[in-house]
C-alpha cells in the first residue's frame, strides 16, 4: 500500500550498559557535555542488563509523553529535549530539506516508553542505557543512520559509549561544538572470549551527590583532577588501549583498580569533599588484594562507579573460586539460592590456606547478590512488533 503519509509509526531498540575502565569525571562544557578527559569502557552483556525503548509517533497524538518503567515522567527533560531535537535535526538533513510524502512527519508528537531488565533500585547505572536507546529508538523511527554517539552524550556523557559493543573509546575531542567528542570502538566484544565481569550488588542506599552535580564541583575545586585529565589520563588510555588489545589480563585489570582510585581520590579533593567508596567497597577492594596476592598476581580487578556497586573483571576460570569467595565473605541470608544470577557459575572447593588468607572477617549480608555477566554487543533493534512497549493505541 502506498499510503500518502503514515499515521502511525513505532519503532523499538534495545541498548547497553557500559563500566569504564578509564574514568570520565569533570566537562569543559556543560550544556554539549564534553569532557576534560577520554575515557574507555567495556560494555555488558543484554542477556543481564539492558534497557528496552519504544518510540512512535501519530498524527493523532496531542502532546509528547515519556514512560519510564511504566511511570509517566516529565518529557521537557533538557536532556531528553536534547537528543530529540538533535536526531530530528539529522532526519531533516537527511531528508534534504525537501517534503519527502513516505517519509514520517517531524512535526508528529512523540510517546517513548522504556523499561530496564534489572531493578532500577539496585543503583546499576541507568542513564547511559537509557539515552543509548532512547537515542537508537529515535534513530530508527526517523530513518536516521549517522553516527549516533554524538546524539547520545547530549543525553549523559557516559551513555556515547553504550552507542558500541566491546571496547569502547570516548575521545575527548577538541572543538567547542563538540562535534569530534564521539565514542570509537576499539575491539568488538569477540576480541576477549574469556573476560567476564561480575556485579557486586550491595545492600543498597542511594548514592550521596548525583555525578552531575558532583563532577562539575570536582572541576571547580580538585587540582588533582585537573592533573588527573591533562598528564594521567592521556598515558593510561594508551596503555589501556595496548593491554586490551593484547588480552593482558594482568596489564588491564591493574591499570582499572589504578584508574578507579584515582577517581575515588579526585572525589576525596573536591571541596567540600565527595563519598562514593564506604566500608562495603573499602572491604571488598582490600579482599580483592589479599586474593591476588594469595595467588602471586592480578586475578581480578575491581572498579567502582558514583554508587556502592563493585564491579570485577576476571578471566572465566578465575570466577568459580572467586565467587565462592565472595560467598563465604558475605555469607548470605536464608535464601542463598539467588545469590548468583546471570550467567551459570561452576563450583569451586576452596583450599584451607586460601580460605585463612583471603576470607578474614566475614560481614553477612553485605552484598545482596552477585551478577554474572561479560562484554557483549551495542544497541540492537527489535524486530518483533509484540515485543513493542505501546500498544496501537500509542499507550503502554
Ligand atoms: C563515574 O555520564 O552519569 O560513571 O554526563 O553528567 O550524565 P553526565 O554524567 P555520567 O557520569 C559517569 C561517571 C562515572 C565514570 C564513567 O562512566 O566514565
Amino acid at each position: 500500500a502506498m499510503a500518502a503519509e503514515r499515521a502511525l509509526a513505532m519503532a523499538t531498540c534495545t541498548a547497553p550498559v557500559n563500566i569504564a575502565v578509564i574514568k570520565y569525571w569533570g566537562k569543559r562544557d556543560t550544556d554539549l557535555i564534553l569532557p576534560i578527559n577520554s575515557s574507555l569502557s567495556v560494555t555488558l552483556h543484554q542477556d543481564q542488563l539492558k534497557t528496552t525503548t519504544t518510540a512512535a509517533a501519530s498524527r493523532d497524538f496531542t502532546e509528547d509523553r515519556l514512560w519510564l518503567n511504566g511511570k509517566e515522567e516529565d518529557v521537557g527533560h533538557p536532556r531528553v529535549q536534547a537528543c530529540l531535537r538533535e536526531v530530528r535535526r539529522l532526519a531533516r538533513k537527511r531528508r534534504g530539506g525537501g517534503e519527502d510524502a513516505a517519509a514520517l512527519s517531524l512535526s508528529y508528537k512523540i510517546h517513548i516508553a522504556s523499561e530496564n531488565n534489572f531493578p532500577t533500585a539496585a543503583g546499576l547505572a541507568s542513564s547511559a542505557a537509557g539515552y543509548a536507546c532512547l537515542v537508537s529508538a529515535l534513530a530508527r523511527l526517523y530513518g536516521v543512520e549517522e553516527e549516533l554517539s554524538e546524539v547520545a552524550r547530549r543525553g549523559s556523557g557516559s551513555a556515547c559509549r553504550s552507542m558500541f559493543g566491546g571496547f569502547v573509546q570516548w575521545q575527548r575531542g577538541e572543538r567547542p561544538d563538540g562535534t569530534d567528542s564521539l565514542a570509537l570502538q576499539v575491539a568488538p566484544e569477540t576480541h576477549w572470549p574469556e573476560l567476564r565481569v561480575l556485579v557486586l550488588v550491595v545492600s543498597g542506599e542511594k548514592k550521596p551527590v548525583g555525578s552531575t552535580a558532583g563532577m562539575q564541583t570536582s572541576v571547580e575545586t580538585s587540582p588533582l583532577l585537573k592533573h588527573r585529565a591533562e598528564v594521567v589520563v592521556p598515558e593510561r588510555l594508551a596503555q589501556m588501549m595496548r593491554h586490551i588489545r593484547e588480552r593482558d589480563f594482568e596489564g588491564f585489570g591493574q591499570l582499572a583498580m589504578r584508574d578507579s582510585n584515582q577517581f575515588h581520590a579526585t572525589c576525596l579533593d573536591t571541596f567540600p569533599p565527595i563519598f562514593y567508596l564506604t566500608d562495603l567497597s573499602r572491604h571488598i577492594i582490600a579482599l580483592a588484594h589479599r586474593y591476588n596476592a594469595h595467588h602471586g598476581h592480578t586475578k581480578v580487578a575491581y572498579t567502582f562507579d558514583a554508587g556502592p556497586n563493585a564491579v570485577i573483571f576476571a578471566l572465566a576460570d578465575t570466577v568459580p573460586e572467586f565467587v565462592e569467595v565472595v560467598r563465604r565473605s558475605f555469607p548470605p541470608a536464608a535464601n542463598g539460592d539467588q545469590f548468583v544470577r546471570g550467567l551459570p557459575v561452576g563450583s569451586a572447593a576452596l583450599p584451607q590456606e586460601l580460605l585463612a588468607a583471603v576470607v578474614t572477617e566475614p560481614v553477612p549480608g553485605a552484598v545482596q547478590y552477585i551478577l554474572h555477566t561479560k562484554p557483549g554487543p551495542g544497541p540492537q533493534l527489535v524486530d518483533d512488533p509484540s515485543q513493542h512497549l505501546l500498544g496501537a493505541d500509542g499507550l503502554p
